[in-house]
């Protein structure tokens, strides 16, 4: 606490020292009106002017400068103080910190935001106060990110994007976009924006940088189209089904890797199972990133198995995602080709303000025009996205496709996000958002798939339903894939040896379909119309049905089919 607060006087002394050398070389600037620095190098002028006084309250040369705000953040972390549900009367010696800390990292924010706009803007003053700032924000950036605080991360996230686009460009990036490598490689011997930048990338990304070596080393480890699949042993059945119907059935060109997370995810046999298929590789993906940081498990391989992939242009698809055309068409959809980015629409359900709403509306600002409408945001439905299929052009939308990864590191996901929404879903269009990476979801609500019953696992016996899985159409209404594949219900032990029957399908409609409790239902009017589906699609969908009987891929008993 002495140490605290003596560092704090001294940097008040600092603070004093600067702004009078600040306002003396202003008077100078001012004499000399022709002499236009470039905001840059008054920046080094600055930093070098005042080595020594910064010094005093580095406790290390480098870039990871230890500014006074760090330690206590790490005692509060380290005391538990952080979760939403702490009482924090009960931490009376921490009260006074806190709140300190508390305010501390509001003008933090504040002082950032201006940063921003400052960066943001076309007319750059030189003025001394905004190279304070400048200074300012070397030593804030440099502190640890606080994974709850989204704020923070925001107004990090933002400034990265801007710094990246000014410096690099607007993409795509590739390993031989000139410089690319001196945020990581060259860090102490850069100056101004690529210095900020340098700071920001590696406190963002501290896992990144483990296998590739650079930024270049990670472009250069993608190229071409691919999809992408992860799964462990427990979905191996799945996965295989999968692999066989893209393979055997839809006919797709495309290679397709398997993502696991370490060896004992993914059994040996299993893996050479799936790689007698032509064009299909297996890869850990616990091989690429510092997995200390980011721990990958459960849904959060799905970010990081994007990214870790060998191709640039990836479709992410479930284990159970069942197609019954070429998702190498979503390649072909005009938005994906602008944007670079192809999400999918969850289901309507939970209207009303909930726990997700009210967090995003905590840190979103000028949301994206799709997230500005959306139903989450406006509290229409607790669900908007769901991730059975992803489709991200990597070397267009890099700093969206690594956002969205930080959504999934251990703490941030285990402790915020995956307590907001579920599992990784919405990771993505909230984590392009505040990277202000544009995407592109496709406009139709969620489709429900598979055969008409009367009162299934309900009392009222005469009521109609449509029974199966959910699913999406392309940008034309042409169905693509449906979710869970084609077993009846994989969740319920009495259906998950039996196919489903396909029979009929139709969009969600909030006025005429109603939800049974299971969701394995869906309750609808006598004379609600049912689309049938073509004798193309009839056909697609016998193959793979007479393929799963022949092969008993996930059937392991008989069937009713
Ligand atoms: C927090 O702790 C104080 C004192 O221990 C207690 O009076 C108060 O009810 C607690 N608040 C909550 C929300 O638990
Ligand atoms: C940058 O400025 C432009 C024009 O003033 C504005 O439309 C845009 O939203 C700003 N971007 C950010 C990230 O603040
Ligand atoms: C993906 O991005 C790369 C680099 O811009 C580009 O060459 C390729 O055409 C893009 N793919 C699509 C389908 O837009």
């Amino acid at each position: 606490m002495k140490i605290y607060l003596k560092k704090k006087i001294i940097a008040t002394l600092v603070l004093g020292i600067v702004l009078f050398i600040g306002s003396f070389l202003l008077i100078l600037s001012i004499a000399n009106k022709n002499k236009n620095y470039a905001v840059e190098e008054t920046i080094d002028d600055i930093l070098n002017t005042n080595d020594e006084h910064m010094n005093m309250f580095n406790n290390d040369e480098n870039i990871n400068v230890d500014f006074d705000r760090t330690n206590p953040i790490n005692n509060k972390e380290d005391a538990n103080i952080d979760n939403e549900n702490v009482n924090y009367s009960n931490e009376i010696q921490y009260d006074e910190e806190a709140e300190e800390r508390e305010s501390e990292l509001y003008l933090c924010n504040e002082n950032l935001k201006m940063l921003k706009d400052k960066l943001n803007s076309t007319m750059r003053e030189n003025t001394k106060k905004e190279n304070l700032m400048e200074n300012f924000a070397y030593k804030y950036l440099s502190t640890d990110i606080v994974f709850n605080n989204f704020v923070d991360i925001r107004n990090r996230a933002e400034l990265h994007t801007m710094l990246w686009r000014k410096i690099y460009g607007d993409g795509p990036y590739t390993s031989a976009t000139p410089d690319i490598n001196d945020v990581i490689l060259n860090p102490g011997s850069l100056t101004g924006d690529k210095k900020l930048l340098a700071i920001l990338h590696k406190k963002l990304y501290p896992w990144l940088y483990e296998k590739f070596k650079s930024p270049s080393s990670l472009l250069r480890s993608f190229k071409g189209k691919g999809i992408v699949i992860c799964t462990g042993s427990y979905h191996f059945r799945f996965a295989r089904s999968t692999v066989d119907t893209l393979r055997n059935v839809i006919k797709t060109k495309l290679p397709i890797e398997i993502m696991y997370v370490g060896l004992s995810d993914l059994s040996e046999e299993h893996r050479k199972e799936l790689e007698s298929y032509e064009n299909v590789f297996c890869t850990d993906v616990t091989q690429f990133f510092d997995n200390d940081i980011i721990f990958i498990s459960g849904f959060a391989v799905k970010p990081f198995a994007a990214l870790a992939s060998r191709f640039e242009e990836v479709i992410l698809i479930d284990a159970d995602a069942t197609y019954i055309h070429d998702p190498a068409e979503w390649f072909e959809d005009e938005e994906y080709k602008k944007t670079g980015a192809l999400f999918f629409k969850d289901r309507t359900l939970y209207p009303g303000p909930h726990g997700g709403s009210e967090w995003i509306h905590e840190w979103m600002v000028e949301p994206s025009e799709y997230a500005k409408n959306s139903r989450f945001y406006n509290e229409l439905s607790a669900h908007e996205i769901e991730s059975s299929t992803v489709v991200i052009n990597k070397s267009k939308r890099l700093l969206g496709m690594l956002l969205t990864c930080k959504f999934n590191e251990q703490k941030i996901r285990d402790r915020v996000v995956y307590q907001k929404v579920f599992g990784d879903k919405e990771t993505y269009w909230m984590a392009f958002d505040m990277a202000k990476e544009p995407y592109s979801v496709i406009p139709h609500p969620i489709i429900y798939i598979g055969e008409i019953n009367y009162g299934e696992d309900i009392e009222d016996k005469n009521q109609k339903q449509l029974c199966g899985h959910i699913g999406h159409t392309d940008r034309n209404g042409r169905i693509m894939f449906w979710n869970d594949h084609i077993i009846k219900d994989k969740h319920e032990p009495k259906y998950s040896n039996q196919l489903l029957r396909f029979e009929g399908w139709f969009y969600e409609d909030l006025e005429n379909v109603e939800w049974t409790d299971t969701f394995h239902c869906a309750n609808i009017k006598d004379d609600f119309p049912i689309n049938e589906f073509t004798q193309e699609e009839k056909d697609i969908i016998k193959s793979i049905l007479d393929r799963e009987l022949e092969k008993k891929f996930v059937l392991n008993a008989g069937t009713s089919y």
